[in-house]
Formats: structure tokens, C-alpha cells, sequence
């Protein structure tokens, strides 16, 4: 897939780990209303470890394991060995199956920062300009991204610097969560960091955070005057918002937000896709964060929501949404 076509339809699910996985990229792309768009739009997988690659890590394989009908997907490695990454990348690629290699640079759980990969990388751009060399290198016809924070912390912003140091190193576009690692998902993102590293770039760059209706939607395009915008957390037991955003970014066209029955009937089918992908028992387990999200809001939710944490079978799950 070329860049060019990628930014044709510039509204992205975001990597989450746990939470963007096979089935859920099948539903938000299920969703999607459009042909074309659902046949193009690039989603992002949940991290996977470079050097769990390399060791073939059996857990690491199977999240590699993309399908046909969740394409085209861009599969994220995260590493800090700049010889392991393009390894992983190479491998990735060798699959046949992703469209494109993204690269994590702004995870900022503790057992990945210490380790010198995720968000701490910011901490490092030589080593991380580096590994994008590297990767791009390894790469032999796929387009390669970074996904990167403002900084380490509001002393240290320094994504400007990071963005053209990944440019230099070949990468095709960037994704900028506008908050730095000190800050992990709290706060406010900060969208004019973002603007800055757009103006400072040729390449694309996809502005992420705290997107979640049509109005932040509008606000992060004409405050960052990126390429295109990049979804997470507003997407967990949400999956329509994509359809909803890229058709509003498309035609102006502002659809409902479904009602509940339509939710009721996507929940569903999510636990029917994380059972067929996981099978019964880890599928039931996972679904419970998933429920959570979905029935934020609802009346009597809180109730709803210990009922599923009790359910240990999909009969279970359903016999609950039946009689809510
Ligand atoms: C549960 C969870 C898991 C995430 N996992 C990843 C990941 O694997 N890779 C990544 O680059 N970002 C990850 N992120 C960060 C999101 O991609 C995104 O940058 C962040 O949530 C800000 O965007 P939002 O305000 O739209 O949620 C994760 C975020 C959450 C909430």
C-alpha cells in the first residue's frame, strides 16, 4: 500500500495493546460503510516484541497471525536492539501479511521503559534515529512508520527533534501522541507540540490524542494541520467510531451513535470473533474489559458490568445481554 493511498482515508484506529487485536480490527472494519473505505483503511495492531520474534515466542507469533479480513493492517514492533528490530521488521514484512511496519516509541508502561524500549527511546534520538535506519534498511517494499510521544516529560519535549531524526532515517510518516511519558493518558494532549512537528517535517503526520467526537475532530485538524488523526481510547467498546469520524471527515455527514440494541448486537458479535481468534475461556476473560467499555453509561451498567465480570461462557455473556 503506498502512503499516498493510506492518507486517502486519514482516520486511524490506534494501537492498543489488549485491546486492538484481530477481532476487534474486524469489527471496527466491519463497521466501516463504505467499500472502499473498508477495503483501504489502514488499522494499527497491539505491539508486538521484537525480540519475542526473534525467539519465536509462541504468544508473539500468534499475534502475527493477522486474517484477510481485517487488511490492510500495520504491524507495530517495539525493541531497543536497532539488529533485532530489523530483524523483526524483516520478518514481518517476510509474512506477507501487513501493510505496513510501525514502529513504538511512546509505550510508557514501567516494564517496557525500563528495559530502554517504548517511550524511553525518546530519551535516546541517536539511538532510536538508529533503529529506524535499521529497520527501514531491513524493509524491502513495505512503508515504515514511527509512533512517538512529545518527550520523556514537560523538561525534555523533544518530539520536534525525533520527528526529523526519524525522517532522516527514511521512515514514510510519523504518529505524534501529544503527551509526554511522564504523563502516561493523563491530562490534556497537547496538539500544538503536534503543529510544531508537522511544520518541521515533510513526511505525513498523524496527530493522536484525546480524539473523541466530531468537534476534537475538527479542533486536532485545524490546530495540528495534520495529514491525519489517529483514534485509541474513544474506540474501546466503541468500535463505530471510526465509520463515524471517516464518514464525517469524508462528507460532512454526522451519523448517530448507535442505539442499544445495535450495541447489543456488536457486542455479540466481539464475543463471537475474540472466542473464534482465543477460544471460550481467555475469549470470556478479555470480553469483560470490553463489556466494561461497552455499557459505559448505560442505565443500571455498574450491575451489568459485576454480572459479566462473573461469566465464565459465552452462554453466560449472552443470557446477560438478553435479559438487560
Ligand atoms: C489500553 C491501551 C493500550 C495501548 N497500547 C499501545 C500500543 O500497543 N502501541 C502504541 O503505540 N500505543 C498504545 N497506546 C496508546 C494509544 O495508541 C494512543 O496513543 C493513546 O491512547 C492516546 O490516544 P487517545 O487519546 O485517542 O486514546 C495504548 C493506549 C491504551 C489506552
Amino acid at each position: 500500500m503506498t502512503v499516498e493511498k493510506i492518507f486517502e482515508r486519514p482516520i486511524f484506529l490506534a494501537p492498543m495493546a489488549g485491546v486492538t487485536d484481530t477481532a476487534f480490527r474486524i469489527l471496527v472494519r466491519e463497521l466501516i460503510d463504505d467499500d472502499f473505505s473498508r477495503k483501504n483503511l489502514l488499522m494499527f495492531s497491539e505491539m508486538v516484541s521484537a525480540a519475542g520474534i526473534h525467539f519465536r515466542n509462541e504468544k508473539t507469533l500468534q499475534m502475527l497471525q493477522t486474517v484477510d479480513d481485517e487488511r490492510p493492517t500495520a504491524i507495530q514492533i517495539f525493541g531497543s536492539d536497532p539488529k533485532l528490530c530489523a530483524e523483526a521488521a524483516a520478518f514481518v514484512e517476510n509474512l506477507g501479511t501487513a501493510a505496513v511496519i510501525d514502529f513504538n516509541a511512546g509505550c510508557p508502561a514501567p516494564k517496557i521503559v525500563k528495559n530502554g524500549e517504548g517511550s524511553a527511546l525518546m530519551k535516546n534520538p541517536p539511538l532510536l534515529e538508529e533503529i529506524l535506519s535499521a529497520v527501514k534498511k531491513s524493509v524491502k517494499n513495505l512503508p515504515v512508520s514511527v509512533k512517538i510521544r512529545l518527550g520523556v516529560d514537560s523538561e525534555h519535549i523533544n518530539a520536534v527533534e525525533v520527528a526529523k531524526r526519524a525522517e532522516n532515517a527514511g521512515v514514510d510518516f510519523i504518529a505524534v501522541h501529544g503527551r509526554t511519558r511522564e504523563q502516561f493518558y493523563s491530562g490534556v494532549a497537547n496538539w500544538d507540540e503536534i503543529a510544531r512537528v508537522k511544520s518541521a517535517v515533510k513526511i505525513p503526520v498523524i496527530a493522536n490524542g484525546d480524539v473523541r467526537d466530531f468537534d476534537s475532530l475538527d479542533k486536532i485538524f485545524s490546530v495540528t494541520k495534520a495529514d491525519g488523526v489517529m483514534i485509541g481510547r474513544a474506540a474501546q467498546g466503541n468500535p463505530w467510531i471510526i465509520n463515524r469520524l471517516l464518514k464525517y471527515f469524508l462528507t460532512g455527514e454526522k451519523l448517530p451513535p448507535p442505539n442499544l440494541d445495535e450495541r447489543a448486537e456488536v457486542l455479540k458479535r466481539h464475543l463471537e470473533k475474540i472466542i473464534r481468534f482465543k477460544g471460550e475461556q481467555v475469549g470470556v476473560r478479555e470480553m469483560r474489559a470490553h463489556a466494561a467499555w461497552y455499557t459505559k453509561g448505560l442505565i443500571g451498567g455498574a450491575e451489568l458490568r459485576n454480572l459479566f465480570n462473573r461469566a465464565e461462557t459465552a452462554e453466560d455473556f449472552l443470557k446477560i445481554i438478553e435479559a438487560y
